[in-house]
């Protein structure tokens, strides 16, 4: 009888535990780690408070400069806010120009528009961070791919105006902007593709139309035997922006600092130029006209009337789009951001007969698949600038901050 009566309230009390588990369950609408996607409407999660937890990362509370970062051991873990969102513990994360250009208030007007919407976040305190390598803890249950099962290895990006970011332990971003990390890449290297990659991809595909229609819809790619000059090849986007082509049968020239230039021809650039040396522009002339220029080293779109040859498309990533808004305000700065690419266009178009055109990182799953099927077929592989500790951090906005970068900046978690 003791033991019946006992085995009765245990049931009793393991029913009550599992209903307000099932309970708590479907208020978030996750699966936890631990469980699959079919358990979860019976069992309860292993880790029914993890999203509660307190986590270590950057901080920033106002803009200004590197000091502005700072560490803390308190703050709260991202929940999932939605049934299609992911959360991931970090491993490893990298540093772009956005987030030092993001620590000094860029793009603050477009972006808290965007971030403050009802019922979304708050100017700060800010995370920042664009890209990461980790293990997938949390998912919506909407989240049914095979290929975002818990635990998995995976790399995505967080977009622009998403906060938190990823310099900190756990990340929460919609599922399309996650895949299965790469096996050829270790997880520094994974945290180094995708924001760099992704804008290349875009700029070079969704702006430039380089694969057509297929290109810019699918993981196509496209490109072959067209001339692309690639301004800055020795950067995080650059180093990308040449494998991607080459990948492609394009040909492609590229500038970038001497001390780089058998870098840059390593990574399969035809023709290679020193920028700083007087005759390069003569040697770039030589092989106009080109299909599509791409600044990667921050001209902008003023430079495309100053080159001295001929192409079809000039595509900078250097638009004075979120920086106009942020000096005149949202309906005076879209005015200056028509009347800057009207002038820019009329200038190159008259001058050089090509288009300029702004390009911008774009998290879009098919170039998240464009860029694994690269790596995959070993015709993509990052460069590391250098690798910091996740103490470190400001060391390695420092890094960024002193320029000449060769590939990438990342953080170990
Ligand atoms: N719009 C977007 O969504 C978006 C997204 C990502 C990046 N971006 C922008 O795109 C640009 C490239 O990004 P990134 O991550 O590649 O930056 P990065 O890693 O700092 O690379 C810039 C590279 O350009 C080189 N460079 C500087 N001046 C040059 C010149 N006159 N000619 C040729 N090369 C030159 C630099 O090396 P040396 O100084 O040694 O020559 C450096 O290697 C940045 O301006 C960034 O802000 C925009």
């Amino acid at each position: 009888m003791q033991s019946t009566g006992c085995n009765g309230v245990s049931w009793l009390r393991k029913c009550v535990l599992q209903a307000a588990r099932r309970n708590y369950a479907a208020s978030v609408n996750v699966t936890p780690a631990g469980s699959t996607g079919k358990e979860e409407q019976h069992l309860p999660p292993a880790t029914p408070t993890k999203s509660l937890e307190k986590m270590r990362g950057w901080q920033m509370h106002s803009y200004g400069d590197i000091d502005e970062l700072l560490l803390s051991d308190n703050l709260k873990t991202p929940q999932i806010r939605s049934s299609n969102e992911c959360l991931v513990r970090v491993r490893t994360t990298a540093v772009n120009p956005i987030d030092l250009a993001m620590l000094r208030g860029y793009g603050a007007t477009v972006l808290n528009k965007l971030r403050c919407q009802p019922g979304g976040g708050i100017e700060f305190p800010l995370t920042l961070g664009r890209e990461f390598c980790g293990e997938l803890v949390q998912k919506g249950m909407a989240v049914t791919s095979e290929a975002l099962k818990l635990g998995a290895r995976v790399w995505g990006v967080v977009p622009v105006h998403a906060s938190p970011g990823a310099h900190a332990e756990y990340v929460a971003v919609p599922s399309y902007c996650l895949a299965p990390a790469p096996k050829l890449l270790d997880d520094s290297e994974a945290a180094s593709v995708l924001y760099a990659g992704l804008t290349a991809w875009s700029g070079l595909y969704i702006t430039g139309g380089l694969g057509g229609v297929c290109g810019a819809t699918t993981s196509a790619g496209g490109g072959a035997h067209k001339r692309v000059l690639v301004l800055g090849g020795s950067g995080g986007v650059g180093t990308l922006a040449i494998q991607i082509l080459k990948s492609q049968g394009a040909q492609v020239l590229a500038t970038c600092s001497e001390n780089a230039v058998e870098m840059v021809r390593g990574l399969g650039a035809d023709f290679v130029v020193d920028y700083k040396n007087s005759e390069a522009m003569d040697e770039l002339c030589k092989y106009a006209p080109y299909d599509i220029v791409l600044d990667c080293a921050g001209h902008g779109g003023a430079h495309a009337a100053d080159l001295k040859f001929d192409y079809r498309q000039y595509i900078t990533f250097s638009s004075p789009l979120l920086a106009n808004i942020d000096q005149q305000g949202l309906g005076l700065g879209a005015i200056k951001n028509m009347v800057d690419l009207v002038q820019t266009n009329v200038k190159s178009l008259t001058q050089r007969g090509g288009l300029v055109k702004w390009g911008f990182f774009n998290p879009a799953p098919h170039g998240i698949a464009f860029l694994q099927q690269l790596v995959r077929q070993r015709k993509l592989t990052p460069l590391i600038d250098s690798s910091f500790g996740f103490e470190d951090m400001p060391k390695a906005f420092e890094r960024m901050k002193c320029g000449h970068l060769r590939g990438k900046i990342v953080v170990k978690l």
